[in-house]
């Protein structure tokens, strides 16, 4: 899929980002409060898919590096390649600004780890214990950025 049917997230979808990410995430969603600090963050990009909203990706380019928070897809939509589209659309407004991609995912969410590498992310190092319920990040790099996605 590619990243056609994205559009990027406007406060007039708040409630629906709230609500999508407490379900996808549960004890690691936002508070709304943080939800709100990503509508208005200087070089942020938080993108929309589906109406009503089934998935939303979050990231921010800070200098030339991208920094890639948070792709997120209701349940019930998921392997359908929602997830790989906003991923397509978030490298498409990266492009031109940032060459390198980083990103943080808990060791033990096999699906992500899973999504991330099959668009040609690679592992390459641990941040022990950095979730408060103990879990590892694993730390994940892109580069250069814009490798072909498909890795199957
Ligand atoms: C990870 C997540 C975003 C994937 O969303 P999705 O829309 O289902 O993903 P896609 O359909 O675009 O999948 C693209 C590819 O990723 C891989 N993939 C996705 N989900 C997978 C899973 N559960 N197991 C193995 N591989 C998976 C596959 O290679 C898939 O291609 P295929 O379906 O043709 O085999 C989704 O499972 C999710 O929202 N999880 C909860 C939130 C989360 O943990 N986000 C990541 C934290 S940073």
């Amino acid at each position: 899929m590619s990243g056609e049917g994205v559009y990027a997230l406007s406060r007039t979808h708040r409630q629906e980002l709230i609500e999508l990410q407490e379900a996808a995430l549960g004890g690691e969603a936002w508070t709304p409060g943080m939800v709100d600090e990503e509508f208005d963050r200087p070089g942020g990009v938080l993108l929309g898919v589906g109406e009503p909203l089934q998935g939303f990706a979050c990231a921010w380019i800070v200098l030339d590096e991208l920094h890639l928070l948070l792709i997120a897809v209701e349940a019930t939509s998921r392997r359908r390649g929602l997830a790989r589209a906003l991923h397509t659309a978030l490298l498409a407004r990266a492009r031109g600004r940032a060459s390198a991609g980083w990103l943080e995912v808990r060791a033990d969410n096999a699906a992500a780890r899973c999504f991330y590498g099959s668009l040609g992310w690679e592992e390459v190092g641990a941040r022990p214990r950095y979730y408060t319920d103990g879990c590892d990040a694993v730390v994940m790099r892109m580069a250069p950025l814009y490798q072909p996605a498909a890795k199957r």
